[in-house]
């Protein structure tokens, strides 16, 4: 049975920007998820509490946009048969979408820039469906979803312009990236080729955000192992790093891009989407600082040929960089989605069985 994946908006920024408005908001998180984000070293204390999780999780989504779900902690995800788990505390500090079988192997889902991450869950709901649509959709059923939130940052570095669709006020971000927002409505990121964008990106001078791209890269390193482990939250069973596909949107891109350059797990294999590759000034000047050398898993880094939030260009720029720090022209594949926008190939468009493809493949390189 096919999913029913019906038209849905072009543009999803601005919907969520319009969620913001209209969704009931629950009470606030308990301030200690926001304080802990201004210094770097207390956000290794719990990032969201359980309580903060199962807050955030249970307000209602479903006017969001077509397509979203309603979720709840304890519930199961509406259209597929995962079940939600909310999980506070590092390094989880989000939810685990676990598999109707015993999980063999798991994504660990990175959201993208957003006041609310679980409008995330709609979009797996739908990927999930677009899974089981597909010729094979069994291995599915034993794939357990990790789906941390990223840390609350009261306030970006910059704020973005106002047709950027960057919902104001606190935000969720792997580490902070609005250093480059001045330079993506201007076009100063693009240029005719992957190179020439790799050298515009050295020529604005962005300073990223390191401590953030490193304690977000701990923690998620953390999360692998303690699923490794088996010490989830006691009673979810283990999955070894190897068995685990990182796979990123857009901020969550670049997090993905960076954990498959210096996180060192032997991943089984990492998707980019619509991101771009954190540090790349850094090491185009620097090559060594990169964990040179071949990787054991391959990366995919898919780009939406019509986004206007991060310009197809930069994410071909980032495979191009990332293959040559990865060391392999077969280390890194790009694909640019004919057609698609920021985020309409989670939302599906005619892309949406691509993106699925891409999921699977990733676990190519798993160890069986
Ligand atoms: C998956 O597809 C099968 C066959 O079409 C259907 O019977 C089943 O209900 C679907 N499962 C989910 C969770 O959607
Ligand atoms: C994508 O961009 C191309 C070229 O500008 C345009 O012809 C096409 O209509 C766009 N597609 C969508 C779905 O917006």
């Amino acid at each position: 049975m096919a999913p029913r994946l019906g038209p849905l908006p072009l543009l999803l920024l601005p919907a969520l920007t319009w969620a913001v408005v209209v969704a009931t908001d629950p009470p606030p998180p308990n301030s200690r998820s926001c304080a802990a984000t201004t210094d770097y070293a207390s956000e290794r204390e719990p990032l969201l509490s359980t309580e903060d999780v199962r807050l955030l999780v249970a307000v209602d989504h479903s006017t969001a946009f077509p397509g979203a779900v309603t979720t709840a902690c304890g519930s199961g995800l509406a259209g597929t048969a995962h079940a939600i788990h909310c999980v506070g505390g590092y390094p989880v500090g989000g939810v685990i979408l676990e598999p109707p079988l015993p999980p063999t192997r798991s994504v660990l889902f990175l959201h993208g820039l957003i006041d609310k991450p679980p409008l995330y869950l709609s979009l797996l709901s739908l990927l999930l469906r677009a899974a089981n649509s597909t010729a094979d959709p069994s291995p599915w059923r034993s794939t357990r979803l990790l789906v941390p939130f990223a840390p609350a940052y009261p306030r970006l570095f910059r704020d973005a312009a106002a047709d950027q669709g960057v919902p104001a006020g606190p935000i969720h971000a792997w580490f902070d990236n609005s250093h480059t927002f001045p330079y993506i409505p201007v076009g100063a990121l693009v240029g005719a080729t992957p190179g020439e964008v790799a050298a515009a990106l050295v020529a604005t001078g962005v300073v990223e955000d390191r401590p953030g791209l490193a304690t977000s890269t701990d923690r998620l390193a953390v999360l692998a192992s303690a699923q490794a482990a088996g010490a989830l939250d006691g009673t979810l069973p283990p999955v070894a790093e190897a068995r685990t596909a990182v796979v990123g949107h857009s901020n969550g891109g670049g997090m993905a891009w960076h954990l498959a350059v210096q996180s060192g797990v032997a991943w089984a294999g990492v998707v980019a989407m619509s991101g771009h590759l954190p540090l790349t000034p850094l090491y185009e000047r620097y090559p060594p600082l990169a964990r040179a050398g071949r990787r054991p898993f391959s990366v995919a880094s898919v780009a939406g040929a019509n986004d206007t939030v991060v310009d197809p260009r930069v994410s071909e720029a980032a495979a191009d960089v990332g293959r040559r720090l990865l060391g392999g022209d077969d280390a890194v594949t790009h694909v640019t989605l004919p057609g698609s926008d920021h985020m309409t190939y989670l939302l599906g468009d005619a892309n949406t069985p691509t993106v699925v493809g891409l999921l699977e493949r990733a676990f190519d390189g798993a160890d069986d």
